[in-house]
């Protein structure tokens, strides 16, 4: 590779780029073939992919798959999803078909508020902000009469608003903290104008509050941002059934000793930060791929959940298990922002398509499925650790990119998938058995 700095990418062509990298990467015109092998036939649709990004060359495909038969609240939904690993949707299915012979999985919303903050620094008596925050507080409603006029009118908009002092923390360090309901939409873009609105609101307010020193008419705006922490953005799963109907879940495993077993295991994920860490992401495994089959922000899922798992000073499993008088009951309680109108919700082909087949839902529906996804690949993950282990259903799905991956024809993939039905996949294995088979033509 012969990588310098480059000034202006951005400005090229698509063609310049493409030259450019193939020049550096030493891969010439072939760069071009490959990239275009890739990217749609239907210039209107590539032409929309390309402006979601900036200097778009390609799509990068994922797999988009469905994990049929989730019953959620006596609701039947086939769900969207978008992984690269094997096992996810294959795992969500399985859990589904289980929990919908066993009364299907169960959810509510418990909350739908959103938090923005500005941060601001201020030198002065506490006292004397506070005692002008009721005025400011009008003021800062008024300047964003007009931003929050359609969001009002279909019952979201400003929740409310109050300021912290946290020059206790850093030297004149205080907050506006903001509290918005944005319905179905993320509100992300809505939140952020709102909140550059009144970051300029605060600093007009303060410069002209002629009674005060001049010192204290000045105000440094750091930064106006949402919180992707929404703690009060709230949605509960849960499914539950009765000890003895797990029964059969695995040979010669009683429905008790599976019940206990698994209990232990999520009390292990409780306690121990290692193992937590891997049990949350068994659930995102299950939530991501909802979130990007729906064309939601799986960062902001992400950082969310985990700041809800450290939320006690110490990261824990997102889940909770119990059995009480022979009933079992598992419950994922998790924040998540999520939109169903807006961002890249119906401007992305697959998203779109996506939140049709779940039937176009709002965003508190769409919280409750994604939730359900991510509990049932959770449950899938435990269900196995405590039975079999995880390697023999996750490397059985793994056993067609090994295959791919050594380039196995449509014969050698037969063999190979009667070979491996009942033994567990290795690379090698796998590789042992390619070899074999090519060595004795
Ligand atoms: C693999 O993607 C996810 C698991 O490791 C989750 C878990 O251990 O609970 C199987």
């Amino acid at each position: 590779m012969n990588n310098k700095i480059i000034k202006g990418f951005s400005k090229l062509s698509r063609i310049e780029k493409l030259r450019y990298l193939g020049e550096i990467s030493g891969k010439g015109e072939q760069i071009e073939e490959d990239l275009d092998y890739f990217r749609l036939n239907d210039l209107e649709q590539q032409n929309l992919l390309d402006e979601i990004s900036e200097n778009t060359l390609s799509n990068f495909f994922l797999p988009f798959g469905i994990a049929p038969n989730f019953v959620i609240n006596q609701e039947v939904y086939h769900i969207p999803m978008v992984t690269e690993e094997s096992s996810v949707i294959a795992a969500a299915s399985r859990s589904a078909k289980f929990w919908a012979e066993r009364g299907g999985f169960h959810a509510r919303v418990l909350s739908m508020e959103k938090t923005g903050q500005v941060h601001f620094l201020w030198k002065g008596k506490s006292d004397r902000l506070k005692k002008a925050f009721p005025e400011l507080k009008r003021e800062l409603m008024c300047a964003t009469h007009s931003l929050t006029t359609n969001m009002r009118r279909r019952g979201g908009g400003i929740h409310d608003l109050s300021l912290i002092d946290m020059s206790h923390e850093m030297e004149n360090y205080h907050q506006l903290h903001v509290s918005f309901e944005t319905l179905d939409a993320m509100g992300a873009n809505f939140i952020n104008s709102c909140l550059e609105l009144m970051a300029k609101t605060l600093e007009t307010f303060i410069s002209n509050q002629t009674e005060w020193t001049d010192e204290e008419r000045d105000c440094e705006i750091v930064m106006s941002i949402l919180s992707n922490y929404t703690p009060d953005c709230l949605v509960e799963c849960w499914v539950e059934c009765d000890v003895k109907d797990f029964d059969g879940v695995h040979e010669g495993m009683s429905g008790e000793v599976f019940a206990d077993k698994f209990l232990k295991a999520t009390q292990i994920a409780e306690l121990d930060v290692y193992r937590a860490c891997t049990h949350n992401k068994g659930i995102l495994n299950g939530v991501d791929a909802v979130v990007l089959g729906t064309g939601n922000d799986f960062r902001a899922v992400e950082a969310n959940a985990h700041v809800w798992a450290s939320q006690t000073g110490k990261y824990k499993s997102l889940t909770k298990a119990s059995i009480s008088n022979n009933r079992f009951r598992y419950e994922l309680k998790l924040p998540l922002a999520l939109g169903t109108v807006g961002g890249l919700t119906k401007l992305h082909p697959l998203a779109k398509l996506g939140l049709e087949l779940l039937g176009d839902p709002s965003a508190k529906v769409l919280m409750m499925i994604t939730a359900a996804a991510g509990l049932a690949n959770n449950f899938g993950a435990i269900r196995s650790l405590v039975t079999t282990g995880i390697q023999h259903g996750h490397m059985k799905m793994h056993l067609s990119n090994l295959l791919n991956a050594f380039n196995a024809n449509k014969a050698e993939k037969l063999m190979a998938k009667t070979r491996f039905a009942e033994t567990t996949v290795s690379y090698s294995e796998v590789e042992n058995f390619l070899n074999s088979l090519r060595n004795t033509k």
